[in-house]
């Protein structure tokens, strides 16, 4: 197994209430987690300073989705800054349903990577190709494209985890299998050696994303360059401590 921690994201995308996520907080609050595990939830932005405030501090905070400025006339936006200012060190960019539902671009992710990374906000930064692109058997193509520019925006790697999710397997019950994902792994690791440095490709967290569950994530979590997942649906579930003990 390799040096690098494992990471696992929860992703509450734009559910729950004040109730439920009390709830599902005083379950991971007294659960038996890994120490060896560094877990984040993302939380819809309304309730940051919520969850912050009631989450136990062994368990990091990430905000979804934020602007690239630190403040200004962007109405409806919330910046690194105001992040920051709530006690929370990580946010989510370049979701799937960020580029594919809000038309969010390379282009402007990119900017946001940057930025955040300026902020000091650590960033988990989302890659992954659409069902269509990986029948046409372009997946290499989309996701190397996603991480370059991805890539071109980050000086300081100790903050980013790259999240590798197929838009295929979001939200959908169909799972990358356990192959699938180490191969688009692996080949992400490669790249980044390739284009940045030994260094950065043996240090970087690639965690993977889609329908991830209580019960494939022994599996996954076994392959090599899996260093974690970042899961939605699973994670407002109690069944979210489960894939947080992957590797237990
Ligand atoms: P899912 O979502 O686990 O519900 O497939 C994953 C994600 O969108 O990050």
């Amino acid at each position: 197994m390799s040096s690098r921690k494992f990471f696992v994201g929860g992703n509450w995308k734009m559910n729950g209430d004040k109730e439920s996520l009390g709830e599902l907080i005083m379950t991971l609050n007294t659960a038996s987690l890994n120490d060896e595990t560094e877990v984040v939830c993302g939380a819809p932005s309304i309730y940051l300073d919520y969850v912050r405030s009631k989450l136990d501090q062994r368990i990091g905070v990430a905000a979804q989705n934020c602007y690239k400025v630190p403040k200004g006339a962007f109405t409806g936006e919330i910046s690194p800054a105001m992040i920051k200012d709530c006690g929370i060190e990580w946010v989510i960019l370049g979701h799937s349903e960020r580029r594919h539902v809000f038309g969010e671009s390379d282009e402007l992710i990119g900017q946001k990577v940057a930025h955040c990374l300026e902020s000091d906000l650590g960033v988990i930064a989302c890659i992954g190709e659409k069902l269509e692109e990986r029948e046409a058997g372009t997946t290499e193509d989309v996701v190397f494209e996603q991480t370059k520019v991805i890539a071109d925006n980050v000086r300081d790697w100790t903050r980013v985890v790259l999240a590798y999710e197929p838009v295929w397997a979001i939200g959908t019950g169909k799972t990358a299998t356990p192959d699938q994902a180490q191969e688009v792994h692996e080949k992400l690791r490669g790249w980044l050696r390739e284009n940045l440095s030994d260094a950065v490709a043996d240090s970087v967290r690639i965690i993977y994303g889609g329908s991830v569950t209580g019960g494939n994530c022994k599996e996954l979590a076994a392959q090599p360059d899996v260093d974690g997942f970042l899961v939605g649906g699973a994670s407002l579930k109690p069944e979210f401590v489960e894939i947080i003990n992957a590797r237990s």
